[in-house]
């Protein structure tokens, strides 16, 4: 199969507003032997993409560019079919259908390490395996490495209707626990729908002075203070924060990947979309991104650039 050497991509050259976004013809990658080479069909767009076109937190820069990024391509996640491999990649061949991880996806070509992907699941369009990578494994990461979730456990999930927080629910109540959501108004049909037995309107009550306690408590928004969550722990509970004890897309690895594969094929874990984009359409796609009210996720579709 012939590569071309240039290819389209979604890519910045400076920090700041979403007018910096544009797509620009930039060469296509290259792959080492332990690595696949995927033609994207599909890329979420998340909270990593604006902190990297923000340049904060600052750490951020230290891989988007100290000054400013050069032709910085946006985009940790996709889901697409395998153009080409390198000589020691074991799991993948061309053709196969893919989901993962990886810096710069979106973009028409992406390489990764065999590790970062899994065969897509069966049930899933391109778009739906594509929300799903980085967002649930950091939900997962958090309430079953760090939270240690048991079955029959309360858990309380904070922000329960966005990007990790949908993802949350339905790996907490695929585990077993009672499910507690907390999300605004026009959200609580949705996370009760996604398994949560019990869902709490955050812009009507304040469930840290409800009496209620909980064996875990999951910020999945970065809104919530350990101070105010602590005061519904249990006694032997724990408090995660997303931020904190979800690790990152990095750290996804292909065993969580599969896992999530399994869930979703079993029916028992689903992506919800909230809004596609196709391409040509990325800076109105990163504006509504950044307002931070998004339900579940937010895909762009590259077919268009094939
Ligand atoms: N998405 C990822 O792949 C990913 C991966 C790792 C870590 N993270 C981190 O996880 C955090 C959340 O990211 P995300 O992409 O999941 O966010 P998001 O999809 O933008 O979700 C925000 C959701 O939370 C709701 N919300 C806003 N304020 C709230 C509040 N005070 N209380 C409860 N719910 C509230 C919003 O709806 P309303 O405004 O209508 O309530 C919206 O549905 C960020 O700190 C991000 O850095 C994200």
């Amino acid at each position: 199969m012939s590569i071309p050497k240039l290819m389209k991509a979604i890519v910045i050259n400076a920090y700041g507003s979403p007018d910096a976004i544009e797509i620009k013809e930039v060469a296509a990658p290259t792959i080492k032997d332990n690595e696949v080479l995927v033609r994207v069909h599909a890329a979420s767009l998340n909270a990593g993409d604006v902190f990297a076109l923000r340049g904060s937190p600052w750490l951020i820069r230290l891989s988007v560019g100290l000054r400013r990024p050069k032709d910085y391509i946006l985009g940790w996640d996709m889901a697409g079919r395998v153009e080409a491999v390198g000589s020691q990649v074991t799991r993948f061949k061309p053709g196969d259908e893919v989901f993962g991880s990886c810096s710069g996806s979106l973009a028409e070509y992406v390489h990764t390490a065999e590790d970062k992907l899994a065969p897509k699941p069966a049930n899933l369009t391109f778009e739906q395996a594509a929300a799903v990578p980085t967002a649930a494994v950091s939900a997962l990461m958090g309430l079953r490495d760090a939270g240690k979730l048991q079955p029959g456990q309360k858990v309380l999930i904070n922000g329960a209707s966005g990007g990790v927080g949908t993802f949350a629910v339905q790996i907490a109540a695929a585990f077993g626990a009672e499910v507690t959501g907390v999300c605004s108004t026009s959200n609580l049909e949705m996370v009760r729908s996604l398994g949560a037995e019990k869902v709490i309107d955050y812009t009507r009550e304040d469930f840290t002075r409800s009496g209620e306690t909980y064996d875990v408590i999951f910020d999945a928004v970065d809104k919530l203070s350990s101070s105010r969550g602590k005061k519904v722990l249990k006694r032997s509970g724990t408090y995660l924060n997303v931020g904190r004890d979800s690790g990152s897309g990095n750290d996804l690895g292909v065993e969580d990947l599969t896992f999530l594969k399994e869930l979703i094929e079993a029916g028992m874990l689903r992506a919800v979309i909230d809004r596609r984009y196709p391409m040509e359409q990325i800076v109105e796609a990163h504006r509504y991104v950044e307002q931070g009210h998004k339900k579940g996720n937010v895909v762009i579709t590259m077919d268009k650039l094939l």
